[in-house]
């Protein structure tokens, strides 16, 4: 058994993509098991920069099978799209991806319904990437208006399930909408057909074949997607995303059994942002949280909005990292620290006059919290060229070191620019 999950330690953006990348070196099989197209994974590849939002990054490595597992959502014509991208840019992707037949499929009228249901949350709105993800997964949790890939590649039974799910979905968007026009059946019918006919090729019950890839001693690379602080169960509800998105769901999002994964790394920013909405303790509404978005370039992958940011939450990533039991961490942007006088790393909170390192279950408690803070000193030098720990200055050491001591779990890459080699490991 020979199994790497990469998972989020924070509100996701992490630099995942380019870890996950990094490491498909030394693997065989790739597989992206939560999530949808909310998700955007950046990898720089032989100079050139590659958004992904479907398709695993293992996809850049024509050698290496690249899985969309059962727990992910899938938009046919998002992916179709990617997919036509890459293609044109890297050469056609063939036997090298696989969709599970049990994904699940986000239709136009998931994104109507998800935009109704949050412009209705005005001010407190969850602040979602409008790609009806939420809505897909409830369906897929209701599942009476259910409709997987599986269906999809059966006309007849696509044409059932459509037929069953359409009419109350156009009666439902009629009562919410004022002036909403119904979809039309055979319109919609047509156009998703058209998308099976075109991924037909790669669908396949993933499930069975990472069991045989396992059997057949293949190493499986685990792409996380959102962070931690987004699951539904465990993160900032309702500020969150609509599936679990830390290391707990690796395995029923992909159906390979817990204890295949061998190695659990927790990926964090060496500061914190945050898009959407929720409380966000460390964040800084001043010239620093902008510094750190100018020089970080946090503007979100997916929808292109300022991402909120502020210094590293050790509670916040400490909670993260034993909610995923990660072996170690991966420090990424850590060059976008740098020309700093003074660095801080929030090690407590004080709620309501009380100190605690446990992160509040309610997010109404998160909200007040204030963080407390240890300050460390900045370093001047200009770290995005290290090749080693000796390289970085004593205080970038030292902060790293004060990081994964607050977080608990040992430092073992660092990175400090987006390009591949610009990657240390410890
Ligand atoms: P993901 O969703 O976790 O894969 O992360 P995103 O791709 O959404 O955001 C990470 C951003 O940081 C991307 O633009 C990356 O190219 C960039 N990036 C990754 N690692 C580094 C790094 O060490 N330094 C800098 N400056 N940028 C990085
Ligand atoms: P990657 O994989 C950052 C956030 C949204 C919003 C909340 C709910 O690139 O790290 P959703 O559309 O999922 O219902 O939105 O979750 N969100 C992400 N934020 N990175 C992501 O993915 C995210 N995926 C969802 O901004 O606050
Ligand atoms: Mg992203």
């Amino acid at each position: 058994m020979s199994a790497t999950s990469v998972i989020g330690l924070q509100w996701g953006d992490e630099a995942k993509g380019k870890i996950v990348d990094l490491l498909t070196a030394e693997h065989d099989v790739v597989v992206r098991y939560l999530g949808g197209n909310n998700a955007g994974h950046t990898v720089v590849a032989d100079g050139e920069t590659y958004k992904l939002s479907l398709l695993p990054a293992g996809i850049l490595h024509p050698r290496v099978v690249s899985v969309i597992a059962a727990g992910v959502v899938i938009n046919p014509k998002a992916l179709l799209d990617e997919m036509d991208e890459i293609a044109q840019r890297r050469g056609p992707i063939g036997e090298n991806l696989l969709i599970s037949d049990r994904a699940h499929l986000i239709f136009p009228y998931h994104m109507r319904e998800e935009s109704v249901l949050e412009n209705h949350r005005k001010d407190d709105a969850i602040g979602t990437t409008m790609r009806g993800i939420g809505t897909c997964y409830r369906d897929k949790a209701g599942r009476t208006h259910a409709i997987r890939m599986g269906d999809l590649i059966r006309p007849d039974c696509f044409r059932r399930r459509l037929t069953d799910v359409l009419e109350q979905k156009n009666a439902i968007l009629t009562a919410l909408e004022p002036g909403f026009q119904p979809f039309d059946f055979e319109t919609l019918f047509d156009e998703y057909r058209g998308y099976a006919e075109k991924l037909e090729r790669h669908v396949t019950d993933t499930t069975a074949y990472l069991h045989r890839a396992l059997d057949g001693g293949k190493r499986l690379l685990f792409e996380g997607a959102q962070g931690s602080l987004l699951d539904i169960d465990h993160g900032t509800f309702p500020f969150v995303t609509s599936s679990n998105s830390s290391g707990c769901v690796v395995h029923s999002g992909s159906g390979v059994p817990e204890r295949a994964i061998e190695r659990m790394i927790g990926v964090v920013k060496a500061y914190t942002t945050r898009v959407g909405g929720g409380p966000f303790p460390t964040e800084l509404d001043d010239e620093i949280g902008q510094h750190i978005r100018d020089v970080g370039r946090e503007y979100g992958t997916v929808t292109g909005r300022p991402r909120r940011c502020g210094w590293f939450d050790a509670v916040a990533a400490g909670y993260a990292a034993r909610l995923s039991g990660v072996d170690c961490l991966t420090v990424a942007l850590l060059d976008v620290l740098s020309g700093l006088d003074e660095i801080k790393i929030c090690e407590a909170y004080e709620i309501d006059g009380e100190r605690t390192t446990d992160f509040p279950s309610h997010v109404d408690d998160l909200a007040r919290a204030q963080p407390v803070y240890r300050s460390l000193s900045g370093w001047k030098a200009d770290i995005t060229t290290a090749d080693s720990m000796a390289d970085l200055p004593a205080e970038t050491r030292t902060y790293l070191d004060t990081l994964s001591a607050l977080v608990g779990s040992p430092v073992e890459i660092v990175s400090v620019g987006p390009d591949r080699r610009q990657t240390i490991f410890a």
